[in-house]
């Protein structure tokens, strides 16, 4: 289809203009500029993943795109401005933001996520909306640049642009967000194609920790074996990164738990085990996790630790694993 074609074309254009637009102006900003500095990011990193700021107007780039012959009805398809409630006008989406260009993998910008820098104004991230050219499913955060870096060894799921950003600054050059979703089977087959290890590295609250168990759950369906960072209490990868380190983040990589490991804890955390009951309803419930082992030494490996955690028998456990028909608890 030569015209969708087209289309698509000129909205990579625009983008593209938008990128350059907000990167100019991030030079432009004192306050703008200082706010990155202050996240710990530098000048390479800003130009490396090309992070603009988007001005505290209502027609900036407006009209700074149709200065450049791109039609109104253009700008609204690539998601840049919206469509005054009186019909008669437009106005810019992103305005005293710090932008972030989402590319493909063949580096083109395919929309933005916006991030305010004034503290009253909501929603904090705002993203561009699904146009013929972005879709947020299918697409991965800084994997126009990590694929330069993974070369089958490490990729590694994070939460944030901000994450994947700050973890570059600091020598972490290997990692993708998922882009304010959950995981989707779309992204984890892009992810495939690089025949790396993946970790996943979520906010360590409750929503990351709900998040990862989903996301594992995804990655296991899709073939892949995947490992979990653990961060300290309540932090995120940036916050982690700046406090501790390059060196000590690497630590935790090596230190990551395997999909069961992390499933067990998760699960250890809905029983009390110092009670009888809940040592069983905690050994139930592993059981039916633990049949879909096919290696013998893994399962061999995880019974003994449930049986160290619970001390029920192996033998009982193993038992449940084998025997156990019928799933209810
Ligand atoms: P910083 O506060 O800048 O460090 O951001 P963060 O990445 O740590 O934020 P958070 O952990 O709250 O969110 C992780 C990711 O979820 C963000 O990078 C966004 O992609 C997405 N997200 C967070 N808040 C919002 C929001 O208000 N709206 C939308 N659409 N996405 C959000
Ligand atoms: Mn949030
Ligand atoms: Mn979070
Ligand atoms: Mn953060
Ligand atoms: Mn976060």
């Amino acid at each position: 289809n030569i015209e969708l074609e087209k289309t698509k074309n000129r909205l990579y254009e625009i983008n593209r203009e938008a990128a350059i637009y907000f990167y100019k102006n991030l030079f432009n900003n004192g306050n703008a500029f200082k706010y990155l500095l202050n996240r710990g990011i530098n000048e390479e990193t800003i130009k490396k993943f090309g992070i603009g700021y988007s001005p505290d107007s209502w027609n900036g780039l407006l009209y700074y795109l149709k200065g450049k012959n791109y039609s109104e009805d253009e700008l609204e398809k690539a998601g840049l401005i919206i469509k005054h409630r009186d019909g008669t006008r437009y106005y810019d989406r992103f305005r005293n933001r710090i932008m972030f260009p989402i590319m493909s993998t063949n580096k083109k910008v395919i929309g933005f996520g916006g991030r305010t820098i004034d503290i009253n104004s909501q929603p904090k991230y705002l993203n561009s909306p699904e146009t013929l050219v972005f879709s947020k499913g299918i697409n991965l955060y800084g994997l126009n640049i990590a694929k330069e870096y993974i070369r089958g060894q490490k990729i590694i799921l994070v939460e944030g642009y901000m994450d994947v950003i700050s973890l570059y600054r600091n020598g972490i050059n290997y990692c993708v967000a998922s882009l304010g979703t959950a995981l989707t089977t779309n992204q984890v087959k892009l992810l495939k194609r690089y025949n790396a290890q993946v970790y996943t590295c979520y906010d360590c609250d409750e929503a990351g920790m709900k998040a990862t168990d989903k996301a594992l759950d995804i990655l296991k369906e899709e073939g892949i074996n995947p490992k979990v960072i653990m961060l300290g209490e309540g932090m995120d990868p940036d916050e982690y990164i700046k406090i501790y380190g390059s060196n000590e983040f690497k630590k935790r990589i090596d230190n990551a738990l395997s999909y069961m490991d992390f499933k067990i804890q998760r699960i250890k955390l809905k029983y009390n085990i110092s009670t009888t009951e809940g040592k069983i309803d905690f050994t139930k419930n592993i059981a039916k996790l633990l049949k879909q082992f096919k290696s013998p030494i893994e399962l061999d490996a995880y019974i003994k630790k449930v049986s160290e955690d619970t001390n029920i028998s192996i033998e009982a456990i193993k038992k449940e694993v084998f025997n156990k028909e019928d799933n209810s608890t």
